[in-house]
């Protein structure tokens, strides 16, 4: 799968780890950074991978920042991103499942290396529900357009 990465400096380490992982399964990888010893704007480097999958570029992002909170802010903000910040492979499998995320969001701070490639590999492998769940996510993207929900 396409896959879209980005972090801040606080979790270089851990994205290096996962990029490494997720490639040796097979996945194609872009890694957006940032560099090792740099102190950037989490929002900056959530643009470039959330751009990337709203462009259809890669078919899904994952960022990670200390907390997981405001880089996910940040790629909400851009259209057609359904981002999820994920605190247990549980969340990782339903946010898939009835969300249809497009981004899955980690925090360095919070969780290992390892806990966040177990939920990003459950993020990856989980297809979406549909069903009742269309409607529920169209309506999401509709109040992302300003929209009135649909009925
Ligand atoms: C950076 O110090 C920190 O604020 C950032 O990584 C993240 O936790 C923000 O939500």
């Amino acid at each position: 799968m396409k896959i879209a990465i980005a972090s801040d400096h606080a979790a270089v380490e851990e994205r290096l780890a996962l990029v490494e992982h997720l490639r040796s399964r097979g996945h194609d990888v872009t890694d957006f950074g940032c560099e090792r010893g740099e102190s950037v704007d989490y929002p900056d480097y959530a643009a470039l991978a959330a751009n990337a999958v709203a462009e259809g570029k890669a078919e899904r992002g994952i960022l990670i920042c200390g907390t997981g909170i405001g880089i996910c802010m940040a790629a909400g903000k851009v259209n057609g991103i359904r981002a999820a910040t994920l605190s247990d492979p549980w969340s990782a499998e339903m946010t898939r499942r009835h969300n249809d995320a497009n981004v899955a969001c980690f925090g360095a701070r919070i969780h290992s290396a390892k806990a966040i490639q177990r939920m990003a590999d459950v993020f990856l492998e989980t297809t979406f529900d549909g069903g009742r769940h269309t409607d529920r996510v169209a309506k999401i993207m509709a109040l992302e357009k300003g929209q009135p929900v649909p009925s």
